[in-house]
């Protein structure tokens, strides 16, 4: 029998200690709280501290690592609260707000919270920050961890709540002032462990419909599906095999294998296998990884709550111990940072800091794309890219593109790219939707292809027939429709001209090196391509229009290591762009020394007056 919403917000573990709680809240600046998963943390907390008066001083807003997270605890809490989402209880992810101005209780990624402080340091429309999941480190809870303990002394009135496993409380309790730590005890009602075990099905149930849509529909590709536990793996296997069994002859073979620690280990090793042709694998596995495991051929995560398709066919399971900020690129980070003033970034108050060469690294890159001034002081452009949700190079990209006089094809291309996903090429009908793709293809280029692809649709009234008569991804498109619009208002919010270059296309590719100069490759007389910065051998992915041109420039938007190092999404320059739109990393050398020929082929390194001459060398390169 079902329970009506407020029934089960009251058979939850955290509803007994509500009174406590509020009172903890309203006694300690910040507070570290733990309790078991499902007890009520997320839903709970922020409604309890509406209801206590909090939302009179401000808005109540809890951060979630992941976007699903954000959307689906906002649903939940809605329906709990009794409102439309969006009205007292809403969310913001990235390219997605549903809040207005009645919000009370705001769920959001730690990401878009990060961007808020970058125009409100103060966070002056906030009570109570309520940083969840914590113990996940994302880079952008890191972040916030710092920026929010210097805020705390200058609003002495802000609450923090930071919910963590149990196994992190002492060290965010020892970081934030030694605060009070607030253990919610497990479930006590029997009534409890059923509710959450019909939830558990559900999202369990999700994810099998997920991997099942995969196997049927999309284009090969391993999958892997991370589950909680060993129970849980056994459970999903079993599904799944017992679902192929159900479909007969008539689908393709899934190849079921699952992960655990105590599994022996000649089943282990069958996961490194690569997949028969035709044949799909899908790996269950937790997602706490006791080692690190690189897994060739998955193209698809399946997480619990979200699916995405991985960038890059190829999967790294670091330990998860090690923090995001210690292991990701930093460039979108540093440049926040920078745009909130804060300048020396080795002395932030990093929980765990990145290394040193991290952030010069990450700085460097800035000071090539002009983000950043030879004192490493954020420009004009540099401050103009932070307003952007986009990684450095593709809101570099952007700006540029607004100068070069084609701000509206480079919206569009770079909302294709950050989308993805946008041709469907099932198993069985390859060589037609290659076909069809191929009505498409623009001689300059992947990105040149996909904004023909945009534009086509735009010019079938965005028709979703159309898109499968054309084995397009008519979700894809629309979501980058949506992308597009969303970063089409804040180039308006600046008052930045979009305009297309109609049939101009030198002004794109420019605007595409402009801010992917880093990735340039020139064509190797010995096969493949080498890179110009580190000179490192890497091959066009068969999947580009310019495959079978071969030609001698080329920029790519992304590395794919499989069996050899692929570029992906290329575009043809010419070499003399570099030097004009990267001056901080390209210069042609010194004419007088060369040939004709060899001064067209060659650029050389620019050596800056703060670092020894060649210290900052490109490449080595044969005379
Ligand atoms: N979308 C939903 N539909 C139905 N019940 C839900 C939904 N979301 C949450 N619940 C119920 O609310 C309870 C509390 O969920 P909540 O997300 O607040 O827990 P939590 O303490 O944050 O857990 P975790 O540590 O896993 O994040 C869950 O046990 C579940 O029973
Ligand atoms: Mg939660």
């Amino acid at each position: 029998m079902a329970m009506s919403v407020q029934e089960a917000r009251r058979s939850l573990p955290i509803w007994r200690l509500k009174d406590e709680l509020v009172a903890a809240v309203n006694d300690n600046q910040v507070l570290v709280v733990i309790g078991e998963t499902g007890c009520g943390k997320s839903t709970q907390i922020p409604q309890y501290l509406a209801e206590a008066g909090y939302t009179t001083k401000g808005r109540i807003c809890c951060t979630q690592p992941r976007r699903v997270a954000a959307i689906s605890v906002a649903k939940r809490v809605a329906e709990e609260f009794g409102c439309r989402l969006g009205e007292e209880v809403g969310y913001a992810i990235r390219f997605d707000d549903r809040t207005g101005p009645e919000t009370l209780i705001k769920y959001m990624t730690d990401g878009m919270l990060l961007r808020e402080i970058l125009n409100d340091a103060d966070l002056c429309n906030y009570s109570v920050v309520m940083l969840d999941e914590a113990h996940e480190r994302t880079v952008h809870t890191d972040v916030l961890f710092g920026l929010l303990k210097q805020l705390l002394t200058r609003r002495t009135d802000l609450r923090l709540i930071v919910t963590s496993a149990t196994l992190d409380a002492d060290k965010f309790s020892a970081y934030f002032f030694d605060s009070n730590i607030f253990t919610i005890p497990g479930r006590t009602f029997p009534v409890e462990i059923l509710y959450t075990k019909q939830q558990e099905t559900d999202y369990l149930e999700a994810s099998l419909i997920t991997v099942m849509q995969i196997h049927l529909t999309e284009p090969e590709g391993d999958i892997l599906l991370f589950l909680t536990g060993q129970e849980e793996i056994d459970f999903a296997c079993d599904c799944l095999y017992r679902r192929m069994k159900s479909f007969g002859k008539d689908v393709p073979d899934l190849i079921i294998l699952p992960v655990y620690g105590v599994l022996p280990s000649e089943m282990q090793s069958r996961i490194f296998e690569p997949t028969p042709p035709g044949k799909r694998k899908v790996v269950v596995a937790t997602n706490i990884a006791e080692a690190s495991l690189t897994l060739d051929g998955i193209v698809y995560v399946v997480d619990p709550g979200f699916a995405k398709q991985n960038n890059a066919f190829h999967t790294e399971m670091s330990p998860v111990s090690v923090p995001e900020i210690q292991r990701i690129d930093l460039g979108m980070t540093t440049l926040t940072l920078k745009a909130m003033g804060i300048n020396d970034l080795l002395s932030f108050d990093f929980m765990d800091p990145p290394s040193p060469q991290a952030l010069f690294f990450a700085m460097k890159q800035l000071y090539r794309l002009g983000a950043l001034d030879e004192e490493g002081l954020l420009t004009k452009l540099g401050r103009r890219m932070a307003e952007f949700p986009l990684d450095p190079p593709l809101s570099k990209m952007l700006l540029a593109s607004v100068h070069l006089g084609c701000s509206a094809d480079i919206l569009t291309i770079i909302s294709m790219i950050q989308t993805g996903n946008i041709f469907y090429r099932p198993m069985h009908k390859q060589a037609q939707a290659d076909k069809k793709r191929a009505k498409f293809f623009h001689p300059e280029g992947d990105h040149l292809t996909l904004l023909a692809v945009y534009d086509a649709w735009k010019a079938n009234n965005f028709s979703a027939p159309w898109c499968f008569e054309n084995f397009l991804q008519s979700r894809s498109l629309r979501r980058t429709q949506d992308v597009r619009k969303q970063l089409l208002s804040i180039m308006d919010k600046h008052g930045l001209d979009v305009v297309s270059a109609g049939n101009d296309f030198t002004k794109i590719c420019k605007a595409v090196a402009a801010g992917f100069f880093f990735n340039a490759a020139r064509r190797d007389p010995e096969g493949g391509y080498r890179t110009l910065v580190d000179d490192q051998p890497v091959y066009l992915h068969p999947s580009s229009v310019v495959f079978h041109r071969q030609p001698d420039w080329v920029i790519y938007h992304e590395l794919i290591m499989t069996t050899k190092v692929y570029i992906r999404d290329v575009t043809i320059i010419n070499p003399e762009w570099l030097v004009e739109l990267a001056p901080r990393l390209f210069k042609l050398p010194n004419s007088t020394r060369l040939s004709k020929r060899k001064r067209q082929e060659r650029i050389e390194p620019l050596y800056d007056r703060h670092h020894q001459p060649n210290s900052w060398r490109l490449s080595t390169r044969r005379a």
